[in-house]
């Protein structure tokens, strides 16, 4: 019996509709397999900034600490951008994943059979690719100092020797459980911190990975192999803005940023962050039409990698896959001239299979 506290912040746009699915479903796990788990909301993104003035109010942070793991909807939207806007609803995330010492995202990219149509790209090159990309989330361009004037603007990217070796050992011990086959994936040819990068890489990988087989990609090669030959990538490592942008990419593999699942873990191995890849989709927010499953598969990485719940983990996987595969597809999914089903309907073609298993 495994008794857990989880966050939940649902953040904006279809944050809420996603994530109470994600719930739903994990509550369902709960039951059936006699576990405790406690769900306590909290605000974060423009929603937080609507009430508080705040991305990230300190009420949210401690609650986060003390949490078991945090399960994240999206953060962002219209309201909140733009020129006048003081405080970005993108900082909460980004202060959170950096206070928390979350600093790897990993990005499982798998497509489903069942939607191999949903995919813009040849169903022969995408059928088979499992890909795990492992993002650096706490460093580079994204938290360097910034600047700006009425006439220029500074962004700094900085890396240390030390986060590079926290993020690469982690993703070839990763790799370990797979096809022992990393990638990494930098711009060595012109930036500083890649070069940095790919020395740390080269030192690592032959005295502390000799199992593994280890390669370097420039990262405008790496995003076009990765649509010319997904099925080579086995575990692909990189910093934080590179990865951000491969992994919109890499999600037109599966066929859907709403199949995108991640987790932000840290160095305690325990707790972490879970989300969809995708962001808060204002178009389609409050229409109950949003896919969940990335927010339920972030439920299932949240039961793996925080709980220790493998099985469970394994059997929401794999009752997702049985939904889309019986054709509960919502609007991103559902093939060209049928309706989708609602992000509700998705909910319960999950648990339904869930219940069957
Ligand atoms: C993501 C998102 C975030 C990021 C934004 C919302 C700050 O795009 O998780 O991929 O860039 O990291
Ligand atoms: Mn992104």
């Amino acid at each position: 019996m495994v008794k857990a506290r989880i966050a939940v912040l649902a953040g904006d746009g279809i944050g809420a509709e996603v994530t109470a699915e994600a719930v739903r479903v994990l509550d369902a796990v709960a039951k059936r397999g006699g576990h405790a788990f406690e769900f306590v909301d909290a605000l974060i993104g423009g929603a937080a900034i609507d009430a508080t003035g705040e991305a990230l109010p300190a009420a949210t942070l401690t609650l986060c600490r003390g949490a078991d793991a945090i399960l994240l909807g999206a953060v962002g939207g219209p309201a909140w951008s733009g020129p006048a806007v003081r405080v970005r609803p993108e900082q909460g995330l980004l202060d959170l994943r950096k206070a928390l010492g979350l600093f790897a995202n990993l990005r499982p990219v798998a497509p489903l059979p069942a939607v191999l149509h949903a995919s813009p790209l040849k169903p022969e090159v995408i059928d088979g690719v499992d890909i795990l990309v492992v993002r650096e989330l706490t460093g580079g361009i994204y938290f360097g100092a910034k600047q700006r004037t009425a006439t220029e603007a500074v962004d700094e990217c900085r890396y240390s020797v030390a986060e590079i070796e926290r993020v690469v050992r982690l993703a070839a011990t990763l790799a370990r459980s797979r096809r022992r086959k990393l990638t990494s994936v930098d711009k060595a040819n012109v930036l500083e911190t890649s070069r940095l990068w790919r020395a740390v890489v080269e030192r690592i990988m032959p005295a502390e990975f000799a199992d593994v087989a280890c390669e370097h990609m420039l990262v405008d090669a790496a995003a076009m192999h990765l649509l010319r030959r997904p099925r080579d990538f086995d575990v692909l490592v990189t910093e934080n803005m590179f990865g951000d942008i491969l992994t919109d990419e890499a999600s037109m593999l599966a066929g859907s940023m709403g199949l995108l699942p991640s987790a932000s873990i840290g160095a305690s191995g325990r707790g972490g962050l879970f989300e969809p890849i995708h962001g808060s989709a204002p178009d389609i927010a409050g229409r109950g039409i949003a896919n969940p499953y990335a927010a339920i598969l972030s439920g299932a990485m949240l039961l793996r990698h925080a709980l220790g719940l493998a099985e469970e983990a394994a059997a929401v996987e794999a009752a997702v896959a049985q939904a889309v595969e019986g054709g509960a597809l919502p609007a991103d999914l559902a093939p060209a001239g049928r309706d989708g089903i609602s992000t509700r309907a998705a909910g319960d073609a999950v648990l339904a299979a869930l219940a069957r298993a």
